[in-house]
Formats: C-alpha cells, structure tokens, sequence
C-alpha cells in the first residue's frame, strides 16, 4: 500500500489543477465561518492551497492564517502561490498538530477528514477541539455518503480498484461531527461534479 503522504507528494502538480473544481464547495464551507471577524484562521491537510487564498480574501483586517499539510511538496506549492505576509504554512500531522492550545477562531478541513480511518477521525477531531478557542469554529467539506447516485457508484468502483489514489472515502459528516464531540450550526448537501458533498459548521459540543 502506498503511504498516503507519498501519493500526495507524487500527485502534488496534478492534484493543484484538479483542486481547482473544488472551489465552489470550499466557498460554500467557508461561508458558514464568520471570517470577516476571524483573526485566527488554519486550514488542516492545506494542500495546494485553495481555501488559504480564499479565505484570505474574506478575512478584513490584521489576521494570522495558517496551511499545515503532511506534504512536503503541497506545502511547497503553496508557497510559491501564495506569497502573502498573512499566509504561513507548516508541514505538519493532523493526528499530533504542532500548534498551541485554545488559539483558533476558525478551523477548516476540505476533502481531509474523509481521508483517516474511523478511530483516526476522533483524534483528529479531538486535535481540532484543543486547538480551537472556546467560541471557535470548525467548518468542513467532504463527500458526502448518504445520497445515492450514478457518479458515487462509479466513485466507489474506481475507489476499489485505485484504493490508493482515490483514498477520500465518504462518511456522514454530521454523525462523524457528533462523534467527534462536534455539535452541528449549518449544514447543507449539495454536488460537486455529480458525486454528492456535505458542508457544515459545528463547535465544541
Ligand atoms: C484530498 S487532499 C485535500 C487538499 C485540500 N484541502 C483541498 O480541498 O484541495 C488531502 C490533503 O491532506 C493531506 N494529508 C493527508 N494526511 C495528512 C496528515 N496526517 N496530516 C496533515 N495532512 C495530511 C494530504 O497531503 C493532502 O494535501
């Protein structure tokens, strides 16, 4: 099996482009963050960057966001993209974030959550919980695994036969929430190129 942080490593170019598409569903999360007021912002499994400059366009004001990828080349691409003093980015784990306690007004995950096993998801949430300030929120998108659909099934024959390069597998985002020890604000469904995505808001439960 492929180490995840490898394939993301390999795939890093290709993966800047495709990300891309996912635009419109990382606007859609970042909407429900009350970013004009965010000071704090950190984007987890950052990649090539997508949502750092989106959501740097929506913060007004003096602000500290940071990008933490395991990846080294993610990371890198992000750097040659977004060379603006706000932006900081860390090569980092999720599980074990190298950051300190209570020091985030928002948190955002897009198309990350989906890629850790059960158990691995609570102590990721549990990381994101430590690191958020007390009135702090959490914002996430992921493929969504309720509503059937042709794309979904065709996603999901694809995802067994290249389990290591499609490796964002789809979950209830709201129980995984729940979980977590995430109480849900908003949430909507919505799709991204046929295959069905969740956003949601939640805080500390
Ligand atoms: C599917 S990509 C999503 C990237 C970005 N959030 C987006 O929506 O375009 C998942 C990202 O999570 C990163 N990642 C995987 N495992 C990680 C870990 N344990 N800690 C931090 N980042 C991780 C990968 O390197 C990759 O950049």
């Amino acid at each position: 099996m492929v180490e995840m942080t490898d394939m993301y490593d390999k795939f890093a170019y290709a993966y800047r482009l495709f990300s891309k598409i996912e635009a419109g569903a990382i606007e859609g999360a970042l909407s429900f963050l009350d970013l004009g007021d965010s000071k704090t912002f950190l984007d987890i499994g950052c990649g090539p960057g997508l949502a750092l400059r989106l959501a740097g366009h929506r913060i007004k004001g003096p602000s500290f966001i940071i990008g933490l990828d395991r990846s080294r080349q993610m990371i890198d691409i992000s750097r040659e993209k977004h060379h603006s003093f706000k932006i900081h980015l860390i090569q980092g784990d999720a599980l074990k974030l190298p950051l300190a306690s209570d020091s985030f007004d928002s948190v955002f995950l897009s198309f990350t959550l989906e890629l850790f096993e059960k158990k691995e998801q609570s102590m990721l949430l549990e990381e994101v919980a430590r690191v958020l300030k007390e009135d702090g929120k959490l914002a996430v998108v992921s493929l969504n695994s309720l509503p059937p659909s042709l794309p979904k099934r065709i996603y999901e024959m694809l995802r067994m036969i290249f389990p290591d390069v499609l490796n964002c597998r789809p979950i209830d985002l709201i129980e995984v929430l729940r979980d977590g020890g995430f109480e849900t604000l908003n949430s909507r469904d919505d799709m991204l190129w046929g295959l069905p995505v969740t956003y949601a808001s939640a805080k500390t439960s």
